[in-house]
């Protein structure tokens, strides 16, 4: 088996998110909440929170965990909530981060969710977009980097588990 390609270099994408939460921390509001949909979007989330504090910014940070590719490299569609966050997120600025838009699915399930939730402002973060594949149409107002219709893993994305430890990024075939 050939050495999988690297898309993004462990540097490039540190230089990136210093970029990002520069714009991040410039845009939005003093006070504001970090909510990752695990797991794919923990190492950039960490990163991400590090940056903006070097920035000014200290964000909490909560999780909710949405149902899974599981084992494919194809999303089964239906979006479903694994696990909640115990906090109350009614009147708080979010700023939802995920690893990857994709078909928009698990972005706008978030959304959705959390407009019920009374949510005072909501922002959209991801390291990774692919515009083309897009099925649902969702604002995503903080981009990484946007790639082609290719499948990734590393930098706490993975493929059938396997990858997330990598600290660059990697073309699966
Ligand atoms: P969406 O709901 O189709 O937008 O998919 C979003 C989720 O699918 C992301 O949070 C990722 O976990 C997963 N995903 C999408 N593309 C890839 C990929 O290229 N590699 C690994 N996971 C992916
Ligand atoms: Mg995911």
């Amino acid at each position: 088996m050939a050495s999988p390609v690297t898309l993004y270099g462990e540097q490039e994408i540190q230089a990136r998110i210093e970029e990002l939460a520069a714009e991040i921390a410039r845009s939005l509001p003093e006070d504001f909440l970090i909510l990752g949909l695990l797991k794919g979007s923990f190492v950039f989330i960490a990163d991400l929170a590090r940056a903006l504090y070097r920035h000014g910014r200290r964000p909490e940070i909560e999780f909710i965990r949405l149902s899974s590719y599981g084992l494919e490299k194809t999303s089964a569609g239906d979006v479903h909530l694994l696990g909640d966050c115990p906090t109350d997120l009614s009147g708080r600025n979010i700023l939802l981060m995920d690893d990857i838009a994709d078909t928009g699915r698990s972005l706008a399930y978030a959304r959705a969710m959390l407009e019920q939730r009374d949510v005072e402002k909501l922002w959209t973060c991801v390291l990774l977009d692919k515009p083309s594949r897009r099925e649902v149409e969702v604002p995503v107002d903080f981009v990484g980097f946007t790639i082609e219709d290719l499948f990734v893993a590393g930098y706490g994305i993975d493929y059938a588990e396997q990858h997330r430890v990598l600290p660059h990024i990697v073309v699966v075939d």
